[in-house]
């Protein structure tokens, strides 16, 4: 496979083509933060933590959807770059249920790891919040809407990976929610109770039941 060389960072690094930003960062030790992305299963740049600079490209670029190409030069932890991780992680904080305390995946929540290594320590940014619904009818899933950042990653391994596909994003814009289809609960559709979604949710918006009795 063709190698294509760039730069991160100033420094001069070859990865194979088809690669992304991201992967190619990773493969070569530079730590790039993400929430949403599972590799090879959920690539799809939602929550914008991966952020990158590419030098001569007026926006940033979620660097886990970008491909590197010959010659361009990446900034992965430049002061905009910082800056524009912080807030995304600051709006999705903001209509988050952030009763880190009583929630069974504090001290082992990605959200909570993000918040702490990027310095977030007040929410400037408060109003309604959009997830209400804790939906706790399946005998082993339970299912927090308030706690949910619509990452998508219960979706694309509900879908992808154990090829049941019950999760699916429901509504628009701010409205939206990852649901089972036409307002069901979990237990009233074709999960197969695997735990797949808990496992790779980065948060406590899926959980064991038995977890919270
Ligand atoms: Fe790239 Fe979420 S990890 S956008």
């Amino acid at each position: 496979m063709k190698g294509i060389t760039f730069k991160i960072n100033g420094a001069e690094i070859t990865a194979p083509e088809g690669t992304t930003v991201l992967e190619a960062a990773r493969m070569h030790h530079i730590d790039i933060p993400t929430l949403c992305y599972l590799k090879g299963v959920n690539q799809i740049g939602a929550c914008r933590m991966c952020l990158v600079e590419i030098k001569g490209a007026k926006a940033l670029q979620a660097s886990c959807v970008y491909p590197v190409a010959d010659g361009i030069e990446v900034l992965t932890n430049s002061p905009r770059v910082r800056e524009a991780r912080r807030v995304n992680l600051e709006l999705i904080l903001s209509n988050h249920n952030r009763e880190c305390t009583t929630c069974v995946r504090s001290e082992n929540c990605e959200l909570q790891k993000l918040a702490k290594d990027l310095g977030v320590q007040d929410i400037p940014f408060e109003g309604e919040k959009s997830g209400h619904w804790i939906d706790d009818a399946s005998p082993s899933i339970v299912r927090d809407e308030t706690k949910c950042i619509l990452c998508r990653r219960c979706v694309a391994v509900c879908r992808k990976v154990q090829g049941i596909g019950v999760l699916g994003p429901v509504g628009r814009g701010f409205k939206t929610q990852v649901q089972p289809v036409f307002n069901k609960s979990i237990a009233d559709v074709g999960c197969i109770n695997c735990g797949q979604c808990i496992v790779n949710c980065p948060v406590g918006a899926l959980k064991e039941k038995s977890s919270i009795q």
